[in-house]
């Protein structure tokens, strides 16, 4: 499919790690499509290739063989000034927050940051305003955590402060690894609800990376499930919840007991 919805397809996208003998193929043959404005999750168990996949789409990782094309312009190995404004339309927030922040930088530095990101004309007063916002936005007093350093919060915590630089930032595409797991189960909804009005608000395409189908079938419309290296079945979530083809997705909606029970009700 290749049409003016599209944000971004993957044709034949493969990642080779290591070679010889102990080659794994974390991500095999996989071509995807992804509509602007969508809210699409990938889903599978540990070690299925999500994050592969997720930071190849974010050209944080070289793929081996195959091709990303982004609004329909070969991104797959841009690099430099290309990949610059690549990222300021591709954005992600990570399963482990910590791997990405400066250690160096306290929050404020890290969130002011963002905006090298744009040909910026704010000024210090409006760039700090917006920086507060996003704090606010998700649920942080600015003064409470603008001067601590990553290692000063908790993983929950740093988790917020990506979302609240995703927030500043505004992507078109926002790839979301796991952007919650270690958010408090009371907050864990709001963040959510908080991500999913980027959408609504800015238009922001929204991919979830999860382990967690019940995760997925609640925040997406469509579903991609990734079972080793390959996308085994994709579709409406509703559709796919209901009517499952693959026999693995069969044994995700039977590993998740409160999905299985309310369909077997109908
Ligand atoms: N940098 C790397 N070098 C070597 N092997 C890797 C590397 N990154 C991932 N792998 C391997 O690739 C496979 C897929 O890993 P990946 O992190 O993409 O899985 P995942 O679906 O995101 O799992 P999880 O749900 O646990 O995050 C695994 O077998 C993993 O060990
Ligand atoms: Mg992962």
């Amino acid at each position: 499919m290749s049409s003016n919805d599209e944000i971004i397809k993957t044709e034949n996208l493969t990642k080779v790690f290591g070679s010889g003998k102990k080659a794994i193929k974390a991500v095999d043959d996989v071509s995807i499509s992804i509509k602007k404005k969508e809210v699409i999750s990938l889903v599978g168990q540990s070690g299925s290739g999500k994050t592969t996949l997720a930071r190849m789409l974010l050209r944080l990782l070289k793929p081996t063989a195959g091709k990303i094309i982004f609004e329909g312009q070969d991104v797959t190995n841009i690099e430099g000034k290309e990949k610059k404004a690549y990222w300021r339309k591709v954005q992600a927030i990570f399963q482990d927050p910590y791997a990405s922040f400066n250690i160096f930088s306290p929050v404020k530095k890290v969130l002011l940051d963002a905006f090298k990101l744009f040909d910026n004309k704010f000024t210090k007063e409006e760039k700090w305003r917006m920086v507060c916002e996003s704090l606010e936005a998700v649920n942080f007093r600015p003064d409470e955590v603008a001067d601590k350093f990553p290692f000063e919060l908790s993983g929950g915590q740093r988790q917020r402060v990506m979302i609240a630089r995703a927030h500043l930032i505004k992507p078109e595409l926002l790839i979301a690894d796991e952007p919650t797991s270690m958010i408090d189960a009371n907050l864990r909804s709001g963040i959510l609800e908080l991500l999913l009005d980027l959408r609504d608000t800015e238009g922001t395409t929204i991919m979830f990376v999860t382990h967690d189908l019940g995760l997925a079938y609640y925040v997406s419309e469509r579903l991609l499930i990734m079972h080793e290296g390959k996308i085994v079945e994709e579709g409406e979530a509703d559709k796919i919840i209901s009517e499952p083809d693959h026999p693995y997705t069969k044994q995700l909606i039977a590993d998740v007991p409160k999905l299985s029970e309310e369909w077997l009700l109908e």
